[in-house]
């Protein structure tokens, strides 16, 4: 709790915020068994008082600043073929169309012969499209303190344009569905130091580690809150941070090897977990602690 709260500091710190009262605030114990709540996962007094201090945050949503550089990277003409990907690049809803990609990804793109997630998509395009070096991109694919890559503000920009719309990955196609079983057998792999698959943390419902909800991603409403709020600015360190980052440092926490970025194993484990989530409204890109 005290890590969450001070990232949630430093967020409001930059963002010049002066109401630290939401953050001094003492969180309610659980009230005493209540009457059964009528979802599996009932919310806890932390939850909800993450939720109360989120929404105040949603009202200047950090995301939106990384959106509006994305809107000009999208539309800017560059890289060695100097071409823009709003005249080039096809997310599944035709050349530079945007509106709802992202909640119907992960997708199969036959001039990839690929399942891809939205980044990968995106970083298809990039080098496919404009030229650049897939190498350079994957050098720091993330965003640190310093920097965000073009790449970060490009996928915040796409989500955006998904923003309340229904999340729809095809998993009737044939390749989207195989993509989807491989996906549920990585995420329930056991192997590593510790003998981790993702299910260790994340098949038990209102699971928590050092606070932090971990959802269970094997039921539509866990896989959701695994979906909602990415891309997402997340207050512990004050970065815009991707679905793929998210991927990539929970095989860290199973103490695996960080499979390589955008690569077929990020994308299945994506569509399966995006796939669970099928029927659900997508908010936008967020905020996450
Ligand atoms: C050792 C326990 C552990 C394992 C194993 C693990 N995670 Fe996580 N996961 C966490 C923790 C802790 C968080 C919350 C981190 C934070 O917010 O700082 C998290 C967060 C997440 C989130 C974001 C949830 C949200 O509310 O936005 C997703 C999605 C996720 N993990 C997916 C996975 C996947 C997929 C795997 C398997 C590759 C995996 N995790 C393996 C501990 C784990």
């Amino acid at each position: 709790m005290r890590r969450f709260w001070i990232g949630a500091l430093c967020a409001m710190a930059i963002m010049g915020t002066t109401s630290a009262q939401a953050a001094r605030k003492q969180v309610a114990k659980p009230a005493a068994q209540t009457a059964p709540a009528p979802a599996a996962e009932a919310k806890d007094a932390a939850t909800l008082e993450f939720e109360k201090f989120r929404a105040e945050m949603e009202d200047s949503n950090p995301a939106e600043l990384f959106e509006m550089k994305g809107a000009e990277l999208w539309k800017a003409r560059r890289g060695p073929k100097d071409v823009a990907l709003a005249e080039s690049c096809d997310l599944g809803q035709g050349v530079g169309k945007i509106e709802g990609a992202y909640v119907r990804m992960p997708r199969y793109f036959a001039d990839a012969d690929a399942v891809m997630d939205a980044e990968r998509r995106i970083v298809w395009c990039m080098v496919e499209k404009q030229g650049f070096k897939f190498d350079d991109i994957a050098k720091t694919p993330f965003a640190n303190e310093n920097f965000t890559p073009d790449i970060t503000n490009l996928v915040t920009y796409v989500a955006g344009h998904s923003r309340n719309m229904k999340i729809a990955v095809p998993l009737g196609e044939p390749r989207v569905r195989e993509a989807y079983e491989i996906g549920k057998e990585i995420a329930a792999y056991r192997a590593g130091p510790y003998d981790f698959s993702c299910s260790t943390c994340h098949s038990v419902d209102g699971k928590r580690i050092r606070m932090q909800n971990l959802p269970n991603l094997n039921t539509p409403q866990g896989a959701m809150s695994g979906v909602q709020g990415w891309p997402g600015y997340r207050m512990t360190g004050g970065v815009m941070l991707t679905h793929q980052w998210r991927m990539g440092d929970c095989f860290r926490q199973q103490r695996f090897p960080q499979p390589k970025y955008a690569s077929d194993a990020i994308a299945y484990l994506l569509t399966y977990m995006i796939g669970n989530a099928n029927g659900q409204v997508y908010k936008g890109p967020g905020i996450k602690r």
